[in-house]
C-alpha cells in the first residue's frame, strides 16, 4: 500500500482532536454562561482618550482538523474621533477581530480565548482613583453585552443584501431599530426617525425607499440603508467590514464621503476594515497592518504610507496600481502564501516571503518594536527585544 501523505489526519488523531475540541468548547461556554459580578467585567482604560483599547486579544475555532488562531495576540487602540484603517490580506483576521469586539464570533466552535478588550463607556466613572473606567469585552455577559451592542457600537457588514431582511421592507427593518433605541415610540415617530434617518444618508425619495424591499434597491442604496441603521443609535463606534466591496468604484467615493461626513458631525469614530490601500489613504487617520492573525505594522496615515517599514507593508504599497505605472507592466505581488494558521511557528510568520530576512527571524516571533510614539513594527530588522 501507497505510503500515506503527511498532511492526512489518521483516525486516531483526528479523535483525538475532537476530544480535545469539546473539552474546550465545553469550558468556554461554561465560562460564559457563569454569573459575574460588575467588578468582573468593568476595567481601567489606558488612556483616556480612546474610544477602545485591544490588548492581547486571542481568538479561535476549534475545527475538526485542528484548532485555528484566528486572531493571535492583537494589540492596537481607536481614539475618540478618529479613523483607524485596518488593512491586510484575505484571511488574515480582520472580521473575526471585528466580530470579537461585537461578542459575535460563532460560537461554540469560536471562542475568544485570551486578551482584553476595553470599552470607553460614558454610563461608567471612574475609580477611587481618578481612573476612567471601562468594560471589559471579553468578560462582560450577553445579557450586559445588550446594552451596548447595536447602540454605543454598530457594525456595516460587507455585503447589504446578506444583512438585510429580503422578506420585510426598508421601513419596518429601520422602524425596529427605532424601537430598539426608544421603545416608548409610537409607530408614527419611528417613521418619522427612520425617514430622517434615510434623507441623512442621501437617499433622495426617502418616503418611496422606506416602502421598497430590499431587492428592489440598488447595491449603493442598500449600503447605505446600512449606514442608516448603524447610525440609527448615535453609535461611540462604528465598525466597517469593507463596506465599500461591493460596490462601484464611483458609489465607493459616495460611500466613503458620506462616513467620513457623518464621523465628523456625530464624532464617532470608526473602525474601517479593507484590503483596498486607496481607501485607507482617503479615509484613515491611523493604520494597523495585520497578517496571520497578528499586527504587524501600526502607526499614523503618514508613517505608514510615506516611511512603511515592514516587508510586507512595503510589498503592499508596491502592488497597488498607480497612474504612472507603465502600461503593459505586470503589477507587483508579493510571492508566496500565508501559512497555515493551524500549528503556527513560534518564528515570523513572513519569514517565507521575505527577501530582506535575518538569522533572528528563523529563532523567535518578534516583539513589537517602537520606532516613534505612534509608529511600531513587528521585524527584527529594526531592533532587538527589549
Ligand atoms: N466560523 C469559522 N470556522 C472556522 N474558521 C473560521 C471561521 N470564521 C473564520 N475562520 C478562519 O479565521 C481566519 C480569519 O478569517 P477572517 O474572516 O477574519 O478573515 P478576513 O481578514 O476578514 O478576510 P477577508 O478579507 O477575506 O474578509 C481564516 O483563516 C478563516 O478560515
Ligand atoms: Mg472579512
Amino acid at each position: 500500500m501507497a505510503k500515506k501523505a503527511s498532511n492526512y489526519l489518521t483516525l486516531r488523531e483526528s479523535r483525538k482532536i475532537i476530544r480535545y475540541n469539546l473539552k474546550q468548547m465545553k469550558y468556554y461556554e461554561k465560562l460564559k454562561r457563569r454569573k459575574r459580578a460588575a467588578e468582573e467585567y468593568t476595567t481601567v482604560m489606558r488612556d483616556e482618550g480612546n474610544l477602545l483599547e485591544i490588548e492581547g486579544l486571542k481568538t479561535c475555532f476549534f475545527t475538526d482538523s485542528g484548532t485555528v488562531m484566528s486572531v493571535n495576540g492583537v494589540t492596537f487602540d481607536v481614539p475618540k474621533n478618529k479613523v483607524v484603517g485596518v488593512v491586510g490580506e484575505s484571511g488574515c483576521g480582520k472580521s473575526v477581530t471585528s466580530l470579537s469586539i461585537m461578542q459575535l464570533v460563532q460560537a461554540p466552535q469560536g471562542q475568544i480565548v485570551d486578551g482584553q478588550i476595553r470599552f470607553n463607556s460614558e454610563s461608567l466613572g471612574r475609580d477611587e482613583e481618578g481612573r476612567k473606567l471601562a468594560y471589559d469585552i471579553v468578560r462582560m455577559p450577553t445579557q450586559e453585552m445588550y446594552s451596548i451592542r447595536g447602540k454605543d457600537i454598530t457594525m456595516i457588514f460587507q455585503e447589504p443584501m446578506t444583512s438585510l431582511n429580503p422578506v420585510f421592507t426598508i421601513g419596518s427593518q429601520l422602524d425596529e431599530v427605532a424601537f430598539l433605541m426608544n421603545p416608548k415610540a409610537t409607530k408614527e415617530e419611528a417613521k418619522a426617525q427612520s425617514i430622517e434617518m434615510l434623507k441623512k444618508v442621501g437617499i433622495s425619495m426617502p418616503e418611496h425607499t422606506y416602502d421598497c424591499y430590499p431587492h428592489e434597491l440598488s447595491g449603493g442604496m442598500r449600503q447605505r440603508v446600512m449606514i442608516a441603521m448603524a447610525l440609527a443609535g448615535n453609535p461611540k463606534l462604528i465598525i466597517a467590514d469593507e463596506p465599500t466591496t461591493a460596490l462601484d468604484v464611483t458609489i465607493q467615493a459616495q460611500i466613503l464621503e458620506l462616513l467620513r461626513e457623518l464621523q465628523k458631525s456625530q464624532g464617532c469614530s470608526i473602525m474601517l476594515i479593507t484590503h483596498d490601500l486607496g481607501v485607507i489613504a482617503e479615509m484613515a487617520d491611523e493604520v494597523v497592518i495585520m497578517y496571520a492573525g497578528r499586527v504587524i505594522e501600526r502607526g499614523t496615515a503618514q508613517e505608514i504610507f510615506h516611511s512603511p517599514l515592514h516587508p510586507y507593508t512595503v510589498g503592499l504599497q508596491k502592488s497597488k496600481p498607480l497612474i504612472t505605472s507603465k502600461a503593459g507592466e505586470p503589477l507587483y505581488s508579493i510571492p508566496g502564501q500565508v501559512p497555515n494558521p493551524i500549528n503556527l511557528p513560534d518564528t515570523c510568520y513572513f519569514r517565507n516571503r521575505c527577501d530582506r530576512c535575518v538569522q533572528k527571524c528563523g529563532e523567535k516571533y518578534p516583539p513589537d518594536i517602537r520606532v516613534t510614539d505612534t509608529h511600531t513594527v513587528a521585524c527584527w530588522l529594526y531592533g532587538e527585544e527589549e
